[in-house]
């Protein structure tokens, strides 16, 4: 584990990660358990990625861990979902603060039910003086619900005479998405065998490097972490451009 670590190039990290956090459920049901106990265990490897991205100097580390569409589930896998969540939030608030991570929460927070709220306000409250990883919790959130939301936002400023519509670019469009105080991520992990987006940043992740593992999300831990970093590191990001124009780039001429 340590040598894989050892592997990492600190100089050329991701700036941001983001995560599909799959599996937990089959992970669960494959040993016989109730998929709860799946969500149960993938506690422990949101606590082992956060503390990984801290160590290693990461500064934005996105998680979804629950979707719009998850509403949809039976309701004692949403309640449990909802329990865990809360319980976690405040068990690591002290951890949190402690390895200098703030918190964040994209995604219809509305939709939660009050205590969840509550808490999540809280937390990120005592987390805001905190500058080192920022922890992105997608919660209730959906990207289409997200873009719907931001040209519902860009219709009432330009009817309020806010913007001039001939003026809009990336810019103006990214201040209306959820993540507009973050980077876009340049690696999107996806665990679990699934090869799906699934209304997960669908604008932002436009030039990301994805990676897809088999590995079930309790089964992910620091060196998988790892490995996709270093994955990562050995590919070449183009942006439409040609390798060769990218190695000039790099070079510096
Ligand atoms: C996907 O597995 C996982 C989720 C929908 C929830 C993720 C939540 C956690 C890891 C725990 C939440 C706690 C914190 C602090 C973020 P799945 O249920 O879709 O698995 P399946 O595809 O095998 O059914």
């Amino acid at each position: 584990m340590e040598d894989l670590q050892q592997k990492v190039n600190k100089q050329r990290l991701p700036k941001h990660i983001a995560i599909i956090m799959d599996g937990n459920g089959r992970w669960a049901e494959e040993k016989g358990e109730d998929r709860l106990f799946g969500h149960f265990h993938g506690v422990n490897s949101v606590r082992s990625i956060v503390e990984a991205s801290a160590e290693l100097g990461i500064q934005y580390l996105t998680l979804y861990a629950f979707s719009t569409e998850n509403w949809d589930r039976p309701q004692q896998e949403v309640d449990g979902l909802m329990t865990l969540l809360v319980e976690t939030i405040h068990k690591e608030i002290a951890e949190l603060n402690e390895k200098n991570v703030k918190l964040h929460v994209i995604g219809d927070m509305t939709m939660l039910p009050d205590f969840a709220q509550a808490e999540l306000k809280e937390a990120i409250a005592l987390t805001s003086n905190n500058n080192g990883l920022n922890l992105i919790m997608a919660l209730s959130y959906s990207s289409r619900w997200e873009l719907i939301n931001a040209v519902k936002n860009i219709g009432f400023d330009v009817k309020a005479g806010k913007i001039n519509p001939e003026n809009i670019n990336q810019e103006t469009f990214s201040q209306y998405l959820s993540t507009s105080n973050f980077p876009d991520p340049e690696l999107m992990i996806r665990t679990s065998g699934e090869y799906r987006i699934s209304n997960f940043l669908l604008y932002q992740l436009a030039y990301s490097e994805l990676y897809f593992t088999n590995t079930c999300w309790p089964d992910f831990k620091k060196e998988n972490l790892y490995e996709a970093i270093i994955d990562y590191q050995n590919r070449e990001r183009r942006f439409g451009k040609t390798g060769k124009q990218i190695s000039h780039i790099e070079h510096g001429s």
